[in-house]
């Protein structure tokens, strides 16, 4: 979503700024800008579009060695540089970036108005910059700054400075992420660690509550009451910084190609094949509670949603625990019944997801046990819940959800053999699912070599007015998965729908217009498949199929088929997903869509 980056130290500001905002671009964003305090005066420059648009306007001019720039992605009012951040108070002494959303801007603007302030932006953040204008009349800029952050309800990653105080950048956090970077004799700030460019080693998470002044020296953490915090700072992960196209044309297809390492790397030290079993050492610390629990609820969304309704199969299927799947957004608001027996799993790539993270809290508060299973190290979800599992992907540019979806598959195989390890699984079965997980990898290295008749197909199919994506079982939550990508990216009308519901009313829509894509691997629903498969042909609808290596009674009948290797049933989703990545990425590439960042989209979606 939004983006921030904040610089204070011994050299030009223009630069870092710059390279951080460029390295927010993937988040998605309409507008930028920059404010510095050059010879005692704010000076704001703002662009809609690229951040090079911003570059360009900047042109030559310098800031000092200080400023603050953001990303902006429109939520109160739309993409104008009127609108754009950082937004500014009456008389031009206050800057303000914010993550976010103010829920009482409106009753605050208009109370701020009565008392003469004029605004400028149809913006929820303008109104910070007025606050603390207004509580600068009696108190100093960081006392004012936090009187006004007392009077917002809502959520916000803040940072502010003020020509009356050149020598700081005052940063606050409610529900939307900030980290502050520690370099020699300079101080970054940004949302999000890949921003923080230069020579920083160490870095520190604000949480929430939590407001930071941060001097070219150094930093101080307070609570909104001033009571220190001690905060404890971690190394930067360097490859997070790093993240380059290694010669791909875009990121999505890199990180498609990247699977069969990110597989790897989520099963690294966890899976124990010689023994049969899994280690997960991130749950040592509820190891206990995780023994009584009798029922497992997952949170999550979009994507990882989807990764959720598979682990709904494995975790029952294989650790024998009745567990349910449910859209974090709709969780939250449900008054969901919930006791300190049941374990709630949340899924998230980013870790930052605000309905997943509000689910958890909501779990909390009623005496679960809460899980993460993240993939951003560091982010507010693995903070927040009571232990988890991290999914090591790597970070994830592209918008759209590709490697983070397998590695969260793999966690949840992993855990499903976990918690059934003490449950009675069969060590002969979990032998069997052991040698099954260490397997896919080299497996999802083949499915990745059909990538260019993919191509082949994905160019026949690409003008299709809409797409229909059939599984049941294991594989309904892939079609849902392939459908959701095809609208993303290629932004055509798709359905994913289980296979044995199409007789219920959807195969009405079947036509020589509507292409069915059928995920038909050999597993113990495939005669019911290829029956179905055979009622879409005899309506006159055309299918690509994917099914298991060398069935050619599929490819007999199918219009076209996609093969993927053979694996025990409950990791057909893993290998069957890769054909529905490529698929939806070259049908983009060929309808010509900007892939890494989708229109309307954000790569991590932080306000509800
Ligand atoms: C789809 C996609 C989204 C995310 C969803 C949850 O490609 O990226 O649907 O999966 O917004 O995000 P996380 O996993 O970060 O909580």
């Amino acid at each position: 979503m939004c983006g921030i980056v904040g610089y204070i130290g011994q050299r030009p500001a223009a630069a870092y700024l710059i390279e951080g905002l460029k390295r927010l671009e993937y988040r998605g964003y309409d507008s930028a800008g920059v404010a510095s305090i050059v010879s005692g005066k704010l000076r704001i420059v703002r662009s809609i579009g690229k951040v090079a648009a911003l570059e360009t306007k900047l042109g030559g001019r310098a800031l000092s060695r200080m400023g603050i720039a953001h990303t902006r992605w429109a939520t109160h009012g739309k993409p104008s540089v009127r609108n754009a951040h950082p937004h500014a108070d009456c008389h031009t002494k206050v800057a303000v970036v914010h993550n976010g959303i103010i829920e009482n801007y409106q009753e605050l603007r208009i109370s701020l108005e009565q008392r003469g302030h004029r605004f400028r932006s149809e913006t929820d953040t303008e109104v910070i910059a007025h606050l603390i204008e207004e509580e600068m009349k009696t108190a100093p800029f960081e006392q004012a700054f936090t009187y006004a952050l007392k009077a917002l309800r809502g959520a916000y990653g803040i940072v502010a400075i003020s020509s009356d105080d050149p020598t700081k950048l005052l940063a606050a956090r409610k529900s939307s992420p900030l980290v502050i970077g520690i370099g020699r004799g300079e101080m970054f700030i940004a949302s999000d660690v890949s921003a923080i460019v230069g020579d920083v080693k160490r870095i520190v998470y604000l949480d929430d509550g939590e407001v930071a002044t941060v001097s070219q020296g150094g930093y101080d953490v307070r609570t909104l009451n001033h009571r220190k915090r001690e905060k404890d700072e971690v190394e930067l992960e360097r490859d997070w910084m790093v993240a380059e196209r290694d010669g791909y044309q875009h990121f999505m297809l890199k990180e498609i190609f990247e699977q069969p390492k990110s597989f790897t790397d989520a099963m690294r030290g966890r899976l124990l094949v010689r023994e049969g079993r899994v280690r997960l050492g991130g749950l040592r610390a509820v190891e206990t509670r995780l023994r009584r629990i009798k029922r497992i609820v997952i949170v999550s969304c979009g994507t990882s949603y989807h990764a959720g309704l598979v682990g709904e199969y494995l975790l029952e299927g294989v650790a024998g625990i009745p567990t349910e799947v449910e859209m974090a957004s709709e969780f939250r608001y449900r008054k969901p019944i919930i006791d300190r027996k049941t374990l709630v799993v949340a899924i998230s790539q980013s870790g930052e997801t605000a309905d997943t993270l509000a689910a958890i809290r909501e779990a909390k508060s009623q005496g679960a046990l809460t899980i993460g299973i993240v993939n951003v190290v560091g982010s507010a979800i693995s903070r927040e819940t009571d232990a988890g599992v991290y999914c090591h992907a790597g970070p994830e540019v592209s918008v759209a959800s590709t490697k983070a979806f397998t590695s969260q598959l793999a966690i949840l195989s992993l855990l499903a053999v976990y918690l059934g390890q003490g449950r009675g699984l069969a060590p002969k079965l979990a032998t069997k699912i052991v040698k099954a997980l260490a397997a896919i990898p080299k497996q999802m290295e083949e499915v990745l070599q059909e990538a260019k008749s993919i191509k082949v197909l994905a160019k026949r199919y690409a003008q299709q007015d809409h797409y229909l994506y059939l599984g049941r079982k294991y594989n309904f939550p892939t079609a849902l998965e392939g459908a959701l990508k095809i609208k993303e990216i290629a932004y055509v009308p798709a359905q994913g729908y289980p296979t044995g519901e199409m007789k219920h009313g959807p195969i009405a829509l079947i036509d020589a217009s509507v292409l069915s894509v059928m995920l038909v691997p050999r597993d113990s629903v495939y005669e019911k498949n290829f029956s179905g498969l055979e009622e879409i042909l005899a309506r006159g609808g055309k299918v690509v199929a994917i099914a298991t290596a060398g069935d050619l009674a599929i490819k007999k009948k199918a219009t076209d088929t996609i093969f993927i290797p053979k694996t025990i049933e409950m990791f057909a989703p893993i290998l069957s997903v890769i054909p529905l990545q490529l698929f939806a990425y070259f049908v983009a590439v060929e309808r010509g869509y900007d892939i890494d960042q989708p229109r309307n989209l954000a790569k991590s979606v932080t306000v509800e």
